[in-house]
């Protein structure tokens, strides 16, 4: 497993920290605690590598897909559990629409097999689920089974858990600007009045506070479109691990290495 550390400067960038497999290395000394102090209160997480998990297992596609799914289960409760209080989920790109239709179909009806299975649990758990993404394109009954259980949960106070379902970050930016712009044509609002607190607003993520730190497995290291205006001053972190195969554990070493960066924002 790779780990990226943007705090080395450039030194020594990748510390091989995991053996392939996801496994914590023998070798690796112990202290990947998570201190309780400076818990980062928003994880987004891509969850990338579900495809090539499932070829290293001689499986169809979807079959890794399957096993994702099951584990948002895992990390949903290990966030929960470690004091995190928003923990989005990149599950659904709007450039993920150029799969094959088969996949394509097979992403949209896992909404209706995990939340039925899931529902209880995390309204058990206190948890409030909300989906960040273009309602267009949705086929109904994904739509439906993903609002309902955003509307099930909407007073919940615990763990908001964000699905970034059908999100790509340019596209929200263009919608954005595209109300601003009506907004601004009716008078509503005048150009003088922008700022980065207006605009955040007219974000899909709404009142959620930016992410503090962006886990991405599978050894892929770009955003692919995920948050490009809330990612500004976010710690990154990467793994070589498959989504299938990224546990709890894995989750705590994120969070150990995000609590010992220092955040500048800009300043000394
Ligand atoms: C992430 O896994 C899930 C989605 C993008 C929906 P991938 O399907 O991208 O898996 P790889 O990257 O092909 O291994
Ligand atoms: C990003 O993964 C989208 C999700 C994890 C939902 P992709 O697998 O689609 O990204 P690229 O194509 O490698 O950039
Ligand atoms: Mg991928």
């Amino acid at each position: 497993m790779l780990c990226y550390h943007p705090k080395d400067g450039g030194r020594g960038m990748i510390k091989r920290l995991f053996q392939s497999k996801g496994r914590p290395d023998a070798k690796e000394p112990a202290g990947t605690s998570v201190e309780a102090e400076g818990v980062p209160k928003h994880v987004a997480i891509i969850m990338d590598g579900n495809g090539r998990w499932a070829r290293e297992h001689g499986l169809p596609r979807v079959a890794g897909h399957h096993t994702g799914m099951n584990n948002v289960r895992e990390i949903t409760m290990a966030a929960d559990r470690l004091g995190v209080k928003v923990l989005t989920l990149y599950a659904f790109s709007t450039e993920n629409w150029k799969r094959p239709k088969d996949e394509v179909d097979y992403l949209m009806s896992l909404p209706q097999e995990f939340f039925p299975k899931m529902i209880g649990e995390l309204e058990e758990k206190n948890v409030q689920v909300r989906m960040m993404g273009h309602r267009e394109l949705l086929p109904e009954q994904t739509l439906q089974t993903v609002e309902e259980a955003v509307k099930r949960t909407e007073s919940n106070t615990g763990l908001v858990l964000n699905f970034a379902f059908n999100y790509g970050g340019r596209k929200e930016i263009l919608h954005s600007v595209q109300r601003l712009m009506e907004e601004a044509a009716s008078g509503a609002v005048r150009a003088d009045q922008l700022d980065e607190s207006l605009f955040r607003q007219y974000l899909l993520s709404g009142d959620l506070p930016d992410p503090d730190l962006l886990i991405r497995t599978s050894g892929e290291i770009r955003l692919s479109n995920f948050m490009l205006w809330q990612l500004a001053y976010a710690e990154l972190w990467f793994t070589d691990v498959f989504w299938p195969d990224f546990t709890e554990e894995h989750f705590q070493r994120a969070i150990h290495d995000y609590q010992k960066r220092v955040r500048r924002y800009g300043g000394l």
